[in-house]
């Protein structure tokens, strides 16, 4: 009888916090609901910006995380998110190549061919030519065969277009094969300086086969298919940042580091600490990264992020790049904005039809948002106009979507930062190093008798290609700043980021020269 009695209480308890839980959620709805649609976006804009916070602690970690990353990837194959791939390129640049070489640069929605003629140390780049081709999106959806057979039959008409002004000094003759530099921007495990097997499709490719693959092999038998003059020799298979390491390094030799900061997001360095079953003669060899698939703990993702990277083309992989990468900074705006339209009704009542279109808003058109700094945010209205069909904003909500621009955008750059220092810390520049080692463990502090003067730090200088880094201002300004922000003063002032425009494709066929079968006459 006491047993049921106290049954009944218990359910009678439980039904009440049921009612008041009920009761709770409905008072926060009504007190939600008579707030103004801007006010709610607020509040969302808030939590986002809560969750995308990037406080110098955190970069400090991250960046810490980065080289601890690179030394796992670089002691075991699969040892981190980093694969940290050897590119076989012991050589690099150094101004006295000769030769007229070619250039193919694939990586994102168009490729790049070009011709370059090279001098030697006087002359240097004599003359050079290029085409960009643009690819069409099925060719992204369809097959490796459909795709290289384009870029070949492109390639060849482009090639059959060279003028004997190229023939200068360099003894060709129209018979004679081409040496080519192919830049590939997707992640490839090389078995060679000229082979190398596709590891995945990234930056929206969605080819259904291809992985596993020989990406020399494809590009030859597409050539072969097309048959006839010219003939090309790939002399060098190689990453869009090994390309822009080489082109700085042809005139600068303290160019170390190659990065992109374009639609997608990647590094190479020099190491010169290599594991033992990485034998060159130099001791040092270039290793691509693939930074965009690093991941950590402290990375600020937030449920966006997350929704994103679920409905992406490859799930799980390439966590860096997805918060980095400038294919996705306009996306992410463009899922806050409409979970700002749908919860919060920031828009009124217009469709959301366009705003519901995953990767309509572009990051140049973003970018463009980003730097109206107009009193009344004109050019935020017309973009909104232009892009989601969403007439008619006032003030405060053109307000609310330049700041949510500008939030992703902070994000992105201060996380790059913390990629570019975490890569000089794994190379003992980034003027803390003495201290701190990659293992991340303090050495035991020395006394001041034991102290040694720090070597002086070497200059470093950072080649660097990529749209959003060259045509997103703030973009460049945040990222700036956040480097110096994390770096010793000593170090800050020997670290140089220069922008080396277009140097994947000039420096994929300097490196072709370098690895010419006709002449050899490079050093590291
Ligand atoms: C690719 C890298 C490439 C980077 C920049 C990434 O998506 O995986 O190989 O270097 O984009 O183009």
């Amino acid at each position: 009888m006491q047993e049921q009695m106290a049954k009944m209480l218990i359910s009678m308890a439980m039904a009440c916090a049921a009612v008041a839980a009920v009761a709770a959620v409905v008072m926060v709805w009504q007190k939600f609901q008579k707030h103004s649609p801007c006010e709610q976006a607020l509040v969302l804009l808030y939590e986002f910006r809560h969750a995308c916070a990037t406080p110098l602690h955190v970069l400090r970690q991250i960046s810490e995380h980065m080289a601890l990353e690179m030394q796992a990837g670089l002691d075991q194959p699969g040892g981190s998110q980093l694969t940290m791939l050897p590119t076989f390129i012991e050589k690099l640049p150094n101004g006295s190549e000769e030769g007229l070489f070619y250039a193919l640069d694939l990586g994102g929605t168009n490729f790049r061919v070009l011709r370059c003629l090279l001098g030697g140390p006087e002359a240097r780049v004599v003359k050079q030519e290029h085409e960009e081709v643009p690819i069409p999106r099925q060719l992204m959806l369809g097959t490796s065969e459909e795709l290289f057979d384009f870029i070949a039959m492109r390639l060849i008409t482009f090639m059959q277009r060279e003028g004997p002004e190229f023939h200068r000094g360099c003894n060709l003759n129209d018979q004679q094969i081409r040496e080519l530099g192919l830049t590939f921007s997707f992640p490839i495990r090389q078995t060679s300086i000229n082979t190398g097997i596709l590891i995945q499709w990234t930056k929206g490719f969605k080819i259904t086969d291809g992985v596993g693959k020989d990406v020399v092999t494809m590009l030859q038998s597409a050539m072969d298919r097309q048959k006839g003059w010219p003939q090309i020799r790939v002399a060098v298979l190689i990453n869009d940042t090994v390309g822009t390491l080489a082109g700085g390094h042809y005139w600068n030799d303290d160019v170390m580091i190659g990065m992109i900061l374009g639609a997608g997001a990647n590094a190479c360095y020099v190491e010169g600490n290599l594991p033992n079953d990485i034998q060159t003669k130099s001791g040092k060899m270039v290793v691509n990264m693939e930074l965009g698939g690093f991941w950590s703990s402290h990375l600020p993702r937030t449920d966006i992020d997350e929704q994103l990277d679920n409905e992406s083309v490859n799930p799980g992989d390439a966590a860096f790049e997805k918060l980095i990468g400038g294919m996705y900074l306009g996306e992410i705006v463009r899922r806050l904005l409409l979970k700002m339209a749908q919860e919060a009704r920031l828009f009124g009542g217009v469709t959301l039809t366009k705003l519901k279109q995953p990767f309509i808003l572009v990051t140049p058109e973003m970018s463009k948002m980003h730097a109206d700094d107009s009193p009344d945010l004109i050019v935020v209205g017309k973009v909104l106009r232009d892009v989601f069909d969403i007439g008619q904003t006032e003030l405060p909500v053109r307000r609310i979507v330049h700041i949510v621009c500008d939030t992703v955008t902070k994000r992105s750059a201060r996380l790059a930062a913390a990629g570019i220092v975490g890569i000089l810390k794994k190379i003992g520049r980034d003027g803390w190093s003495d201290e701190v080692g990659v293992s991340g463990t303090l050495k035991p502090l020395r006394r001041n008798s034991e102290r040694t003067a720090r070597p002086e730090l070497k200059r470093t200088i950072v080649a660097m290609d990529g749209s959003l880094y060259e045509h997103y201002n703030r973009f460049r300004i945040y990222m700036q700043a956040a480097v110096h922000e994390l770096l010793s003063e000593a170090a800050a002032r020997k670290l140089v980021i220069e922008l080396s425009k277009d140097g994947s494709g000039v420096g994929a066929s300097i490196l072709a020269a370098c690895h010419s079968e006709r002449k050899h006459s490079a050093h590291t």
